[in-house]
């Protein structure tokens, strides 16, 4: 008899369809990137992020708040560091009381039990937009990966449950592991952004910090020789593979939609959380579409997230994580 199997007998009603979901979304999954600026009552929009605001200290506080009655439990903190304190080695990230580091207790003060990871890297201090610290037109790596570990190590003195290098610089999580194991940070962990492609999905967040590489003679103005070749699927595994022998408690794979395949790729072969950045230039891409009427923000919105996840992810930091937990909540 024909046909023996009928598919579209799962797919009836609104019911069985959720009954036989195979991925759920909930604000549990995501991570809130956050964008701090000094100042008071500052509540500045990002012009290539609708919707996505640089918040001065008094404003973050009441935004985690929100965050957290909405169910999001886990932010990921970046500073925008004024000019004048940007240089060539990141002096200022190692501030005891720079503005990361006053971010962290603000987030701790105001909820108690937020989550907290912090953005390592140089690129918001550093005079040139680079990740690391340069050298007659080169980045180097070793002194970079020393500051990325006194910069973490600062970061967990502040009270940071996690520290997330973003850098790509070689060895770096090693070194952050041990500067943190040696005075005592047994507990902070590490969620390394270890398959981070070299993206100009970026561009967004590069205008949110106004850290794009810099126009100058002899030094490099993309980060093609430390973020990965967006060609290139084998090397996403080395690189993970390496991070978690270094210590990482948490792998990352940047950018996200176009990246799902090495998502599923690194998800078979770790047996650590797998996180995904559905980064600025994605989100910037659908709320441009949405405001021409041109695709439903919102239907769309959830069916990335849920890809994301579908592909793998354990854990998603996005740009849309408030919008997806007030629509969850609605
Ligand atoms: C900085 C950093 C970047 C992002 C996260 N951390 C930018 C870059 O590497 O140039 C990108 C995030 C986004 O585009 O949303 N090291």
């Amino acid at each position: 008899m024909f046909p023996l199997r009928r598919n579209r007998r799962l797919r009836t009603n609104d019911a069985l369809r959720h009954l036989v979901r195979e991925t759920l979304i909930s604000p549990n999954d995501f991570l809130v990137p956050l964008f701090v600026v000094e100042g008071k009552n500052v509540k500045e929009e990002i012009a290539s992020m609708p919707n996505y605001f640089r918040l001065s200290l008094d404003l973050l506080e009441a935004e985690v708040k929100t965050l957290w009655k909405l169910g999001l439990k886990s932010v990921l903190l970046f500073v925008k560091v004024p000019d004048e304190l940007k240089d060539n080695q990141g002096k200022e990230a190692l501030n005891p009381n720079g503005l990361m580091q006053r971010a962290i207790k603000t987030v701790k003060n105001a909820c108690p039990d937020m989550l907290v990871m912090t953005d390592v890297a140089l690129d918001p201090y550093s005079m040139y937009g680079h990740d690391g610290v340069i050298e007659n037109g080169k980045i180097i790596n070793d002194t970079t990966a020393t500051v990325l570990a006194e910069m973490s190590l600062s970061h967990a003195q502040s009270g940071a449950d996690f520290v997330a290098p973003s850098d790509m610089m070689d060895g770096r999580v090693l070194t952050i592991r041990e500067i943190l194991e040696s005075n005592g940070f047994t507990d902070t962990g590490i969620m390394s952004y270890s398959a981070k492609y070299a993206s100009s999905f970026y561009g967004p967040f590069r205008d949110a910090l106004d850290s794009a590489p810099a126009d100058v003679q002899n030094i490099p103005k993309n980060k093609n020789t430390y973020q990965m070749d967006y060609a290139n699927r084998l090397e996403a595994i080395k690189e993970t593979q390496m991070d978690i022998d270094e210590g990482a408690d948490i792998v990352m794979v940047k950018p996200g939609l176009c990246y799902l395949d090495i998502v599923r790729d690194i998800k078979e072969v770790v047996d650590v959380p797998v996180a995904v950045y559905q980064v600025s230039g994605e989100y910037a891409m659908l709320k441009a579409a949405a405001e021409r009427g041109w695709l439903n923000h919102d239907a769309v919105m959830l069916e990335q997230v849920t890809a994301i996840k579908r592909a793998g992810a354990n854990i998603i930091a996005s740009y849309f994580a408030k919008d997806v937990a007030m629509l969850l909540n609605s």
